[in-house]
């Protein structure tokens, strides 16, 4: 599949086959090609839970509102650790973690539909709870929930602004 054709593919999935579990193989290549993902001065500061086990997946799932993350065979919790992230300390100190939390998590997404597997980002979620469910300590942010699985919902025509409404010269 040319890039094109699979940033088109991707889409948010909000409803999935929950029995049928994604295959190791497939979290494995879907989880390499997060690796790669390049991050601020390359601090990878990032960590990376996967939940597939029903009681996880049911802790995990109750930290976001809506019923149908239920259906998620597997649920990656996509979390930073601000003390490893790059701070452009010499201007204005900004954290760039979030940026490398994105582009991490667009690999996943990206490589998920490569594979014929569905995702959805989610950051409406209770991420304190999220940090006790995982335990997690406090400079550790769970910054995106993940499904990851087979789609029943079979998506929505892409709404997207116009080309000349973003880009400009
Ligand atoms: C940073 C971010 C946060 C999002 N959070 C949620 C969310 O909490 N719940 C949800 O259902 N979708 C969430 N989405 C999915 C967006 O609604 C979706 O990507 C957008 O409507 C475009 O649709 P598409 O992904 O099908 O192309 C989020 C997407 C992004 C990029």
């Amino acid at each position: 599949m040319d890039f094109l054709s699979l940033a088109k593919a991707r889409h948010s999935v909000r409803k999935y086959d929950v029995s049928r579990p994604v295959e190791q193989d497939k979290l494995d290549y879907v989880m390499e090609c997060v690796r790669m993902a390049p991050s601020a001065v390359n601090y990878q500061p990032w960590k990376f839970y996967i939940a597939k086990e029903a009681t996880m997946l049911e802790a995990v799932s109750s930290c976001y509102a809506n019923e149908w993350l239920k259906t998620a065979p597997c649920i990656i919790v996509a979390c930073v650790d601000h003390r490893q992230s790059w701070h452009r300390q010499r201007y204005d100190n900004k954290d760039h973690a979030d940026i490398d939390i994105a582009i991490a998590v667009d690999h996943l997404c990206l490589a998920a539909t490569e594979q014929g597997l569905g995702t959805c980002w989610i950051c409406n979620f209770d991420a304190d709870k999220c940090r006790e469910v995982l335990q997690l300590d406090a400079e550790v942010e769970p910054a995106v929930l993940i499904p990851i699985g087979y789609a029943i919902d079979p998506g929505r025509e892409k709404k997207r602004k116009n080309m000349d409404e973003i880009v400009f010269s």
